[in-house]
């Protein structure tokens, strides 16, 4: 279970406003639970913690085929079709230990280079991920990737090889994998790309790279549970609304700090999610992130001492799944006998309480997230209350989180500058 801290933040917001801050916030989860107000047709991602048991062990069935058949999987996806599997992989590399190479994510033409050069020698299948099947990163990284199993085994050889997860009946994927017999899963039509972690866009590459995904889903199904109450002592609603207040009194920028460098693509993630989904009509926290300690010695200068617009939120897990001891040295050259027993996990949480401390003493509100461990139930956990408190803050702000206008205007520049037909 997830608990906050949010002691400080008093210093900064009446707490008159708080209080009557948690009964808008609450008619807003209300609304949200009730499928009503704006976006309300792309609310299916609450839904998702409920998927049949049948469902998943489809998935885990087409992911153990996947590895038995397989030395790495390629998942090719763009903003939600691959950022919360890359995150979850990333946050557990215990469980996830089957190698995953992303790809689409970028127009590099290094970076593919050096992916199709990686491949050389390899047995791999494609997993192509897009809801619209028409964006042009992903689809151009297909071509690419399809071309060169085509090479290797032939075309229909090479369908077998991959896997397309996209809208159950619409657009350019789904018709070429209807047409050349490639196995597809549906993307529910009410489940946008930044909210379907839990459906097969996360599921599957997670289960490829040796997740278990019911744990995951288990957590994310006591999270809905815990965080969809109304009330005073719903989390999830009182994180939401300080986000909200802080923004109307001029805080523009919330920048998620971590000490786990395992939860960097987490928070990658969570900036997607947040800035996509609050970031328009004007309004919006600019969401930011960094790693700590490593951060430290680079943007830890601005968090103390910068201009005084930010919002920092901690996100902690209080117990490292592995630890480690400094070791004694009889000559203590380098002075650090006096951690010499000690254990990292220990070290690196005094890191993260002294860095608190001396961030609030700075002047900037703090928010501490604390989940007990890193686990795949815990991560699902995560997913959800985020979802949760990005789309109760969006609607308090007035905007609607579940759609992207913004995003259309670079690529109509693109496309007009490209020559694409009918632009
Ligand atoms: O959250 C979103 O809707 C977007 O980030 C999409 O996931 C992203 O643009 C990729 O779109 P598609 O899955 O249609 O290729």
């Amino acid at each position: 279970m997830i608990s906050i801290e949010a002691e400080n933040v008093k210093r900064f917001v009446d707490t008159g406003k708080i209080e009557k801050g948690m009964s808008e916030a609450s008619d807003v989860l209300l609304s949200l639970m009730n499928r009503e107000g704006a976006g309300s047709n792309m609310l299916g991602w609450l839904n998702l913690p409920d998927t049949p048991e049948d469902e998943l062990d489809t998935i885990i069935n087409a992911a153990k085929k996947i590895k038995d058949e397989n030395d790495c999987l390629v998942v090719i996806g763009i903003g939600g079709s691959y950022l919360g599997a890359r995150a979850a992989i990333e946050a557990l590399p215990e469980e996830g230990s089957f190698p995953i190479v992303f790809a689409g994510n970028s127009l590099s033409p290094g970076y593919h280079d050096r992916l199709l050069s990686s491949l050389d020698g390899k047995r791999f299948a494609v997993c192509v991920i897009s809801k619209s099947g028409t964006t042009t990163e992903p689809a151009i990284a297909f071509r690419l990737l399809r071309k060169r199993l085509i090479e290797q085994l032939g075309k229909e050889e090479a369908s077998k090889k991959i896997i397309a997860i996209t809208d159950a009946e619409n657009g350019a994927l789904k018709k070429m994998a209807d047409s050349e017999g490639i196995l597809s899963f549906a993307i529910p039509r009410d489940v946008g790309g930044r909210f379907s972690i839990l459906s097969p866009v996360g599921l599957l590459p997670c289960a490829v790279a040796g997740i278990p995904i019911k744990e995951m889903i288990d957590g994310a199904s006591s999270a809905i549970k815990q965080y969809t109450r109304g009330g005073e002592d719903n989390i999830m609603l009182r994180y939401a609304l300080l986000r909200y207040i802080l923004h109307n009194q001029g805080t523009a920028v919330e920048v998620l700090s971590t000490f786990h460098p395992e939860l960097d693509l987490f928070c990658g993630w969570w900036k997607q999610l947040a800035g996509e989904s609050e970031g328009k009509d004007g309004k919006g926290l600019f969401p930011a992130s960094t790693v700590m300690t490593t951060d430290l010695h680079s943007l830890g200068q601005f968090l103390q001492d910068g201009s005084r617009n930010l919002l920092e939120t901690f996100l902690v897990a209080e117990r490292p799944r592995r630890d480690l001891t400094v070791p004694e040295d009889k000559e203590n050259l380098d002075n650090l006998n006096y951690l010499a027993g000690r254990s990292l996990g220990e070290i690196n949480r005094k890191a993260y309480e002294g860095t608190k401390a001396a961030h609030i003493s700075g002047g900037i509100p703090v928010i501490s997230l604390q989940t007990p461990s890193i686990t795949p139930a815990s991560i699902g956990e995560l997913f959800i209350f985020f979802e949760l408190s990005v789309a109760v803050t969006g609607r308090l702000l007035g905007v609607n989180p579940f759609n992207q206008p913004g995003v259309e205007e670079y690529k109509t520049r693109m496309f007009k500058l490209l020559g694409k037909p009918g632009i």
